[in-house]
């Protein structure tokens, strides 16, 4: 079973409860920088007016993606809608955006948004990344935000991923890897795994799992050492004895943000 897993389960709560509490950002504290520094001011201007750009992610897979009008394009773990409404400016009218997320409070604020924003090629769908709600070969770009990471079965998620890409597809994502050994008391940690920390793999498991499962031309670019997504991480782990063990420098030098491309060719 890939789905509904006690992962599933933290992960959940953890984002429902960031939602409701209108907290932006991944763990408990300003874990990503602000949201606007992720984006270029350009994108940013593209936002309607009068929505705050609340982000949990990690990147902007939006300019990685080079999204064109027309397109179909699909967003996993969607989140409050961020990266679905920058896309659904890009694709236009004839274009189409699906965003897919397993937590329903942040299906239903992203629902609300788009009807404000009266966004019609906007759709969310509530599901697992494990067992997409998309039919096989519909999709042009697969985008995502610092979520495969937090997926149990990351090799379940390409090969969904790869199955809903039509031939030619492109997947974009920004995500955290890792490059070294992480502390075996952060990997244990739900709620570091929570934090888009626990959950991160070596970089060539990473590229490995792709390509098993048919994705070419994998390229993985670093872009930062996210010292603030991992203080944030570690400070859940509350004053336990494991947290007076960590050394945090080890984990610094071994997690970061990457920006990730791939094809289905
Ligand atoms: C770190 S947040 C990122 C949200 C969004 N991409 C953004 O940039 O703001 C992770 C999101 O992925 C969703 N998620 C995590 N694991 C998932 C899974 N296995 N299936 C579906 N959604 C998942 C969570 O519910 C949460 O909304």
């Amino acid at each position: 079973m890939t789905t509904n897993t006690p992962i599933h389960e933290a992960v959940r709560e953890h984002y429902a409860e960031r939602i409701t509490s209108n907290a932006s950002c991944c763990g408990s504290d300003n874990c990503c920088g602000p949201e606007s520094s992720l984006y270029p001011s350009e994108l940013l201007a593209t936002l309607p007016e009068g929505e705050s750009a609340i982000s949990y992610g990690c990147g902007d897979p939006i300019t990685l993606a080079s999204l064109e009008p027309g397109q179909t394009v699909l967003d996993l773990g969607s989140g409050a809608g961020l990266d679905c409404f920058f896309a659904a400016k890009k694709v236009g009218e004839t274009g189409k955006v699906i965003g897919v997320d397993m937590t329903p409070e942040m299906i239903e604020r992203a629902r609300s948004s788009a009807k404000r924003l009266n966004l019609n090629n906007v759709e969310f769908r509530q599901g697992y990344l494990e067992d997409l709600p998309v039919e096989s070969d519909s999709v042009d770009v697969i985008i995502s935000n610092c979520v495969i990471n937090l997926s149990p079965d990351k090799s379940k998620v390409f090969a969904e991923a790869f199955r809903v890409l039509n031939s030619g597809g492109k997947l974009a994502v920004s995500d955290i890897l890792t490059d070294g050994p992480v502390p075996s008391a952060v990997k244990q940690s739900l709620s570091a795994w929570a934090g888009c920390v626990a959950g991160a793999v070596d970089t060539k498991d990473y590229i490995g799992m792709m390509e098993a499962v048919g994705f070419k031309n994998v390229s993985v670019i670093p872009v930062f050492f996210d010292k603030a997504t991992v203080d944030s991480a570690i400070n859940e782990l509350g004053d336990t004895i494991e947290l007076k063990t960590i050394s945090r420098d080890e984990v610094y030098k071994a997690v970061y943000s990457a920006k990730i491309t791939a094809y289905k060719l």
